[in-house]
Formats: structure tokens, sequence, C-alpha cells
């Protein structure tokens, strides 16, 4: 595992003048790095310290969560069970063959009882049939989470002082929160939401801690949704990837690094700043990505070095 994480500069990245540093979460480690890493490190410990028998989780088909999960939870010994969104497992699917591989076990539930989470009978009836179980939510966001995420901010301010802006992309709110309590009172955390239509300043309020305001949610770059993206997106990463030699997937971190070099050339982050972006891994996503894409006929894919 790459402790502390890497922080690389990234240069001519947009006409204005900055300072651009992407901290290298996703080198972590190939499988489990990125957020996730943050977020199951203290989950992972509460596990080992506690009574229990196995771990159960829960995510969508290609979930980074579920994949870096399976991986994690292989590397220290653990059990662990995956819930599935969707009422069958595609046996092509790639994240799910690998978490599969990593000895997941692995239970699709409808999408109606995912949605209503611990509410559902189906989950309670799958839940009852592992006792002793450690529970970690969707995203493996929770109270340890945030305090993983959290070392994200501290690290980064301990390997470059004085960086004026952070930028994070966000889910499940965990990544998020711990980076903005993790941030100084002159620093700015611009959140970049993924999705379309979802009121996350309540959750992410909930999680955060500082009683502060310099933190805001940017609404603008979701491309259409969840998961969603368009052929500039693509050609976005790409061109990225050729430039830096440093992935993108389509779900998050694209989206914020296109999010920012939009909002510097808008006059939304004026020039002159520290700018730190936090690369957060879900590489896996790329060929989830690719994957979907293949089933169609002319599809467009990323590229991989
Ligand atoms: C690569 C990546 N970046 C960012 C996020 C968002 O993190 P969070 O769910 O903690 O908001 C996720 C998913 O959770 C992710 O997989």
């Amino acid at each position: 595992m790459q402790l502390p994480s890497p922080v690389q500069q990234i240069s001519n990245f947009s006409d204005q003048h900055i300072s651009l540093y992407l901290k290298r979460e996703d080198l972590i480690h190939p499988e489990f790095g990125g957020n996730k890493w943050r977020k199951l490190k203290y989950n992972l410990e509460a596990f080992k310290a506690g009574n229990y028998k196995q771990l159960i989780t829960f995510g969508g088909p290609f979930s980074n969560h579920i994949a870096a999960t399976a991986s994690a939870c292989r590397h220290y010994n653990i059990p662990c069970v995956g819930v599935i969104r969707g009422s069958a497992l595609d046996s092509q699917n790639p994240t799910l063959i690998k978490a599969k591989a990593h000895g997941m076990a692995l239970i699709p539930v409808s999408r109606e009882a995912y949605k209503l989470k611990m509410d559902a009978q189906e989950i309670q009836a799958i839940i009852a049939g592992y006792p002793n179980s450690y529970i970690l939510p969707e995203g493996g966001t929770n109270a340890l989470a945030v305090k993983g995420t959290q070392e994200i901010t501290e690290e980064l301010n301990n390997q470059i002082p004085d960086i004026d802006i952070i930028l994070t992309p966000i889910g499940t709110g965990g990544t998020a929160a711990g980076i903005i309590n993790g941030a100084k009172e002159n620093q700015f955390v611009y959140v970049i939401n993924s999705m379309k239509n979802i009121e996350l300043e309540n959750i992410l309020s909930t999680l955060v801690k500082v009683d502060r305001m310099n933190w805001q949610i940017v609404h603008d770059y979701h491309f259409g949704g969840f998961a969603k993206s368009n052929a500039e997106l693509i050609e976005f990463i790409n061109a990225f990837t050729e430039d830096y030699s440093i992935s993108l997937d389509p779900v998050y971190t694209s989206k914020m690094m296109y999010a920012l070099r939009d909002m510097l050339e808008t006059g939304q982050i004026n020039s002159g700043q520290k700018i730190a972006a936090i690369h957060t891994g879900g590489i896996q996503g790329i060929t989830a990505y690719n994957y979907m894409q293949l089933k169609y006929k002319d599809p467009l894919l990323i590229k991989t070095f």
C-alpha cells in the first residue's frame, strides 16, 4: 500500500494561471485504494476488534465500493457478503466476477427492496441468515468512514502547504464530509455532484462536523445523472489520460476534473489559486463502463494504458 498517497503536480491544465495538484488516492492500492481505503480503514479495524463473523455491505452491480470491499476483505481475511441491487446477477459483469473471485458471496435483491434498505423485509431476511454480521452501509459511508476520509485533507496539508481550493466528487457523502472536516478554515472545498436531482446538502450537513460554510456542492456537471456520460466527457477522459498518463473514471473523477476546467474557464474559480483535486480512484469503473459500451454497436470506449 502506498501511504501517504502521492501528490502530483499537473501542468498546463488550463489557460488560467493556477497551481494544480492531484492527490493520487487511486495509487494507495490497485484494488482497494482511492476513497475506498479511507472509508474501509476504521471499519475493518472495528470488525477485527468486535466479535463479528462476516461483513455485509450493499451496492449496485458495477459498484466501486463492492469491488474494493471484496478485495480488501480478501486481503484481511474477512468473510464478506455483497447485497447487490437488481433481481438477477449478470454472470458476465466484470465487477461481480472479480468480487466473487475474491470470495464475496453475492446476493441480488429487487430494486424496490434495495431502495428501502434496512427497512425491507427481503434485506432483513438476508441479514438474519448471517448472524453476528458487521453491517457496512452502501458506499461504505458511516461515522468511521468519515473519520478515515478526514485524513485525506490532513495528509494533503502536510504534503503541500497553502492550498486554497480543494475539489472532491460526491456519492453518498462520506468522502466529501471527511475532506471538509479536515480542511482548514481558509480553504474552500468544491464538492462536484455527479447525480441529478439529488438534495445532497442535507446529507452532507449531517456528516460535516465543523461549524463553517467553507464548502459548496456544485450541481452543474452531472452529465445527465449518476453513471451517465456523453461523447464530450469520454473524449475529455481519453485526452486527459493521453496528456498525463492518469486514468479518470467515468462516474466521479472525470466529472470533477471536467468541472474544474469549466469553472476555471468561466471564471467561477479565479486564476492565481493553489488548487488540489482528490483523485478518489474508481478505476475499475472503466472496465465496467467499457463492458456496457461493448454491448452497443458503435461503442465509445475509454482508453486505458
Ligand atoms: C471513485 C469514487 N469517487 C467518489 C465517490 C463518492 O464517495 P462518497 O460515496 O463517499 O460520497 C465514490 C463512491 O462512493 C467513488 O467510487
